[in-house]
């Protein structure tokens, strides 16, 4: 497609508002705290911070690289550099349909408690984990699943330009400003400090294991949308001029930002309330209306938090139905309608897929019982196709491709000093990989 005809972000804070809407979201609000809890906290936390910028980062530009080099989606963007490295956009294209077999669904409980901090969460007396456990068990989850498909689906059939940047320009710093609020909030609930010690005192003999390392890569590459052709999609919307690697310094600190204020909202709440921080995936629907439920105006404050963390999400699906819209469009030839209604119908289905079908796996010394898509969907993604994938990328920017591809892009050819190239390219070259080539096959168990 000519450059003319393609659409484009608008400015340089356009591309950084737009990439970090995509990777801020569910991952860092409601599956980092869930992780840190369920993985020692404090030490989850500091191997999470250097995951980011030892992997996430690095990764994070070598696809800004391909995307805006070739102006193409995840699978088109790597054909058109060499044709076998095609494969690497399906894994992208795998990696975005799984995703969106199980985010909407929490997307949906989002929008859900959204409604209900006016409609009984409050006002039942009823305690909030029972209050869940209903919930999931009723229709509502099918029904907001659902709806949020078609929010999904609304934005992006309006194109590109106009719906993701009018999002992600209105939601970002109200977000800031609510975690903010609530972080200062929790300092003054009793017990609060057994949280701070649980998520900022790392206790590396009592929590610490090679699936920590595992768990927080995993968490790296889903909280920044790496490792899947996201940023390849995106990127290829990105202007000429753009420094890759300005953007990507600012949404990679954007998101650790959100995803550290997330860990002390939470956990001082969690441990203040009585609750177990491994409580898994319900754990900050259980613990945030704890923070809510004895401020003036609890509905209100809960349902402006509820309506932010619905639009944080939005602006994540956005991006990953753009991975499948953009693949359906210019791989199929299909008009971007038509592709963008194939990608709403296949989420619909998967996502009725993760609700209504449970099963036991008894697999290769993996034995898990009553296991739903969901889980499924969420461990292959994050822990195996994001990571191969991004395994893939370093490879294929820095082996692969002559040394003048990503010092051009990095340079904006030449325009830019690129201090940072050198060390970019070592760290892709040998740091990143050996660090994701080690850690599967200590969790495979051959090491
Ligand atoms: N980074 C998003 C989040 O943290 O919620 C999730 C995500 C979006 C993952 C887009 C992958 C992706 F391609």
């Amino acid at each position: 497609m000519s450059e003319q005809t393609r659409a484009s972000f608008g400015g340089k804070l356009s591309a950084i508002l737009v990439s970090a809407g995509s990777a801020i979201g569910l991952g860092s609000i409601w599956r980092f705290p869930y992780m840190a809890g369920e993985n020692g906290g404090a030490a989850f936390l500091l191997v999470y911070l250097l995951c980011v910028f030892v992997v996430g980062i690095p990764v994070m530009l070598g696809e800004f690289a391909v995307g805006r080099a070739t102006k193409l989606n995840a699978v088109g963007g790597f054909r058109s550099l060499s044709r076998p490295w095609r494969w690497l956009g399906y894994n992208g294209v795998l990696g975005a349909l799984l995703i969106s077999g199980y985010y909407y669904i929490v997307a949906g409980w989002s929008l859900e408690y959204m409604v209900s901090s006016f409609s009984g969460l409050y006002s039942s007396g009823i305690p909030f984990s029972e209050q869940f456990t209903a919930f999931q068990a009723s229709p509502r989850q099918a029904i907001y699943t659902i709806v949020f498909i078609l929010l999904t689906h609304l934005i992006i059939i309006r194109g590109v330009e106009k719906g993701i940047e009018k999002a992600s320009k209105v939601m970002m710093p109200a977000l800031f400003i609510i975690l903010i609020i609530m972080a200062v909030r929790v300092a003054f609930m009793p017990g609060a400090v057994e949280g701070y010690r649980f998520f900022l005192n790392p206790n590396f003999k009592e929590a610490f294991s090679a699936n920590t390392i595992f768990t927080a890569i995993g968490q790296a590459f889903f909280s920044l949308s790496v490792g899947m052709g996201c940023m390849v999609t995106y990127a290829s919307y990105f202007k000429k001029n753009n420094n890759l690697t300005n953007t990507s310094l600012s949404v990679a600190l954007l998101t650790l930002l959100v995803a550290v204020l997330a860990g002390l909202v939470i956990f001082p709440a969690v441990f203040s309330a009585g609750l177990e921080p491994t409580e898994g995936a319900s754990l900050i629907f259980n613990t945030l209306p704890e923070i809510f439920k004895d401020m003036p105006l609890a509905s209100l404050w809960s349902a402006t938090f509820f309506l932010l963390l619905t639009l944080a999400s939005l602006t994540s699906t956005i991006s990953f139905h753009e991975v499948l819209t953009a693949y359906f469009a210019e791989e199929h030839k299909l008009s971007r309608k038509r592709a963008t209604y194939i990608t709403s119908a296949l989420s619909i289905a998967l996502c009725m897929l993760s609700l209504f079908w449970v099963f036991d796996i008894d697999f290769a010394g993996l034995k898990l019982e009553n296991t739903s898509c969901f889980d499924l969907f969420d461990y292959v993604t994050a822990n195996i196709l994001m990571p191969l994938g991004g395994l893939l990328t370093c490879i294929f920017v820095v082996w692969w491709m002559k040394p003048d591809f990503l010092r051009n892009e990095i340079t904006n050819y030449g325009e830019l000093k690129g201090r940072a190239y050198p060390l970019l390219r070592f760290t892709l070259r040998y740091i990143t990989p050996l660090l994701i080539i080690y850690i599967f096959i200590k969790n495979i168990g051959l090491m």
